[in-house]
């Protein structure tokens, strides 16, 4: 018999390093108790759609110029109607409502670019949170994979990942290193670890 997998919709807006990782591990089997089956992007031009095709996973365009107030409506409709039951959020760039993270209760992750509940919340994505980093002087980064909830970061953490921060680092530098030894690793991981509790029935 076929195993069962949790079928996983994947929310990007930009250049989708983190849905490459999510897309290599569940090729290795490293992500063995979830499948991909939908990408959905805010932004048309963002490369992660190229990396979905790529990978023949079916993708989405649903941007807040086209829907307008019916944004979240669609994202619901497009979610369900792939029959996702984990919803991860990929250097997605918008803000959820309420009504969106409770219709998904424990069913949302994300992966943030910092040790949480350092440099995170409403303003707090990209790039600038290693400005903020650098700014501030801290020796040590990372990244975190958490639930999402109503507020901006705040939801449960899941895992995270410290990455020493060099004297020589400019933000772009930061960036690049927090993705390759943190962001792309814990997020397949937390990604597999939530899969497998959705699927035994554990609590999450
Ligand atoms: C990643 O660093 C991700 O952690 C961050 O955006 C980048 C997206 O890169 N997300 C946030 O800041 C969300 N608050 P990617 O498109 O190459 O995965």
């Amino acid at each position: 018999m076929k195993e069962r997998k949790v079928k996983i919709a994947v929310l990007v807006s930009g250049g989708g390093t983190n849905l490459q990782a999510l897309l290599d591990a569940e090729k290795s089997g490293k992500l063995k108790s979830g499948k991909i089956s939908l990408v959905v992007s805010n932004n048309e031009n963002a490369y992660a759609l190229t990396r979905a095709k790529n990978a023949e996973v079916p993708t989405r365009v649903i941007t807040k110029a086209g829907f307008g107030d019916g944004f979240e409506t669609e994202l619901i409709k497009a979610i369900k109607g792939a029959g996702a039951e984990l919803i991860v959020l990929a250097g997605f760039m918008s803000i959820l409502s309420e009504r969106f993270t409770k219709e998904f209760e424990n069913r949302i992750i994300n992966v943030h670019p910092a040790l949480i509940p350092s440099f995170c919340g409403k303003g707090y994505y990209g790039l600038k949170v290693h400005e903020a980093a650098l700014s501030y002087g801290v020796k040590v980064t990372g990244a975190t994979v958490h639930f999402v909830n109503e507020i901006p970061d705040g939801g449960k953490i899941i895992m995270q990942k410290a990455v020493e921060v060099l004297p020589s680092d400019t933000p772009e530098s930061l960036q690049k290193r927090v993705m390759r030894e943190a962001e792309w690793q814990i997020l397949p991981a937390a990604c597999e670890l939530v899969c497998e509790k959705i699927l035994t029935g554990e609590k999450l």
